[in-house]
């Protein structure tokens, strides 16, 4: 009779057996656990997870009314009566979102006041002005009303001041990647074809650069929540803050903000310049 030792490999004694099924089973139990509240966590981020690009909630019926009439006081004349807009007028304000309107009203575009290939910056209106708190009532009114009629992005919650981000280099290499095409390196601004431009950068407030990077005014590019992050955003306008209002020049004396190549070779025709006239000087002293 072939005894089964229990150091024996070929025949497992039954209480390692079990034990390997007992793992085993463990092993399965643990996937389905964690299977399990991997769908929960899933279920829940669906639930609650913020979604920066659409409405939510339900729009304000007071404030929606407030808003429908500024709007036909102001604008309904270029924008249609059910914002469809008017040709040779005005285009649709459907679906360009409160973001759209915060820009183009705080920065006094709109109302727009005469025709030309591109809207002028100039200083808002007093009632729509956004650092007096009618004026942020009426902007906030104006954007409710639009955005309840075909939704959009939506502007930043937060305070003018808290979406100056702490990262001002990353914001250089993002700013240079996806602005400085236009903006030129430092925001100073630049020409476009047909009479357009891409404006200098330093008057907007932090607010504007974030409405108009979710708005993509004119021949701007839209940058949604995922193209650039709200993080991103941010370090984008610390780098416009750092930058553009002439504030700091850490390479020294801007000569305009024309650019890196050409401060180069400002500096390279100066410099060579003054070597040559530093050696016939020697030259003409022997
Ligand atoms: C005199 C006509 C006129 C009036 C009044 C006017 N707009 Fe405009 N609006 C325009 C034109 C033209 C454009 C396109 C110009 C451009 O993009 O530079 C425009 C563009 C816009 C845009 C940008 C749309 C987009 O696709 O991003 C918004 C938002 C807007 N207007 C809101 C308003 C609001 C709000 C008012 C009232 C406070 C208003 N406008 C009053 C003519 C007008
Ligand atoms: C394809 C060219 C182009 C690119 C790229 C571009 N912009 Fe613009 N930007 C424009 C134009 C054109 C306007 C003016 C729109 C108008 O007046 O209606 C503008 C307007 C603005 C304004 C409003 C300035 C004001 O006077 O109120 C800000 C802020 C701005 N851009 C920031 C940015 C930032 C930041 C980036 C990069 C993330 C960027 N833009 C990328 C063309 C561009």
């Amino acid at each position: 009779m072939p005894s089964a030792s229990p150091s024996s490999p070929t025949h497992p004694p039954p209480d390692h057996v079990s034990g390997r099924r007992g793992k085993l089973r463990r092993r399965l139990k643990n996937s389905a656990a964690l299977a399990a509240a991997l769908l929960v966590v899933a279920a829940l981020y669906m639930a609650f997870a913020p979604q920066p690009q659409v409405a939510t909630g339900q729009p304000d019926g007071a404030l929606v009314a407030q808003g429908q009439d500024l709007y036909t006081t102001s604008c309904i004349t270029c924008h249609g009566s059910n914002l469809q807009g008017v040709p040779d007028r005005g285009p649709s304000l459907i679906g360009v979102g409160d973001a759209a309107v915060y820009f183009q009203v705080s920065s006094g575009r709109m109302p727009l006041a005469s025709q030309s290939a591109q809207a002028q910056r100039k200083p808002p209106r007093p009632e729509f002005d956004p650092d007096t708190p009618p004026g942020r009532a009426n902007l906030e009114a104006l954007g409710a009303y639009v955005q309840a009629n075909g939704g959009g992005p939506l502007t930043p919650s937060a305070a003018d001041a808290s979406l100056r981000g702490d990262d001002p280099a990353r914001g250089g290499q993002l700013f240079r990647l996806n602005c400085a095409s236009c903006h030129n390196f430092t925001g100073v601004g630049g020409a476009l074809s047909s009479g357009k431009y891409a404006p200098e950068l330093g008057p907007a407030s932090n607010t504007e650069i974030y409405t108009a990077l979710l708005s993509g005014p004119q021949n701007m590019p839209r940058f949604s929540e995922q193209q650039l992050t709200p993080a991103e955003k941010k370090d984008i306008i610390a780098y416009v803050r750092s930058v553009a209002n002439g504030g700091n020049n850490p390479g020294g004396n801007p000569l305009g903000g024309i650019g890196p190549t050409s401060e180069g070779i400002v500096a390279f025709i100066v410099g060579m310049a003054a070597l040559i006239g530093f050696a016939m000087w020697l030259g003409a002293k022997n």
